[in-house]
């Protein structure tokens, strides 16, 4: 009977999330499995989540939609019921991750608090991320758009990454950029993003040397005139200013 199936099959989902959350979050080591189902919120918006999935497998109407916006209320994780999501999959935290529509999730993954996986506007069609197996998703990290996160990547924390991520890699910062691929640190022009040139200290630096050999090839002059430092300044003299302070107080 296919809905037997279905329920065994989901049963089996939620047995292999709640052993994730047992074994990825440091918290949970020693706890036991009734206890994580009972409190882990990223654990409830998976089940929540296993149960809205299957409903809209089976073409049921709005009933998906009300589970995952009940999930979003008790939880703060919002998953679109129409979201592919794979086994072991566990949300550390969880307040503030929102999964769209066509967001494609492997197996093993794992996402911390404040994670988006989004679109970049109103297209419409596959327009969400698409994470292979055994990826880690840092706390606030977004990621955009119809990409590719490679399997066993790493998102740094606050990362946004709007391009596809080759698999094995680490990817921080804003936007995202691999700062090790294969364990290793990617090599070439433009892989060093901690020493970047900076144009304007470039130009700040040209002009003070330039100032210092116009201030010598001055001085020499005036050591040629006989004027030098002995020549009069006409600077005028700073005055005190005069009426009320304009800085009040
Ligand atoms: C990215 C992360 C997974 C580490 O991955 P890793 O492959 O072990 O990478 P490393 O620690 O070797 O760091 C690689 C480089 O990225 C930098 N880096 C690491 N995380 C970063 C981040 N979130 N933002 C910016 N740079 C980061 C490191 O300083 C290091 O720089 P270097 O190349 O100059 O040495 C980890 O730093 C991270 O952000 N985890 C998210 C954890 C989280 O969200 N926790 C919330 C718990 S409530």
């Amino acid at each position: 009977m296919a809905g037997l199936g279905t329920l065994k099959r989901v049963a089996g989902e939620i047995r292999r999330d709640v052993r994730a959350a047992q074994e990825r979050d440091p918290a949970a080591r020693g706890v036991g499995r009734l206890e994580v189902l009972a409190i882990w919120p990223g654990v409830h918006a998976i089940l929540a989540h296993r149960v809205a999935h299957a409903l809209v497998v089976a073409h049921v109407p709005l009933v998906p939609r009300l589970i995952a916006g009940f999930s979003r209320a008790v939880t703060g994780i919002e998953i679109h019921p129409a979201a592919c999501i794979g086994s072991s999959f566990f949300i550390d935290h969880g307040m503030g991750v929102v999964i769209g529509e066509t967001a494609k999730i492997g197996n093993d993954v794992t996402l911390y608090q404040g994670v988006t996986l989004g679109g970049t506007g109103f297209a419409t069609g596959k327009r969400h991320p698409t994470v292979e197996d055994n990826v880690t998703i840092g706390s606030g990290a977004k990621l955009l758009g119809p990409i590719t996160i490679g399997h066993g990547s790493k998102i740094g924390a606050n990362t946004v990454v709007i391009h596809d991520v080759p698999p094995n890699s680490t990817v921080v910062g804003n936007p995202g950029h691999p700062v090790r691929i294969d364990g290793r640190r990617p090599e070439g022009p433009d892989a060093d993003w901690v020493h970047l040139p900076d144009p304007v200290a470039d130009a700040i630096k040209g002009l003070a040397s330039r100032i210092g050999a116009l201030e010598r090839a001055l001085a020499e002059r005036g050591g040629e005139n006989g004027a030098g430092d002995d020549a009069p300044d006409d600077t005028p003299p700073l005055r005190p200013a005069r009426g009320p302070n304009p800085a009040g107080g």
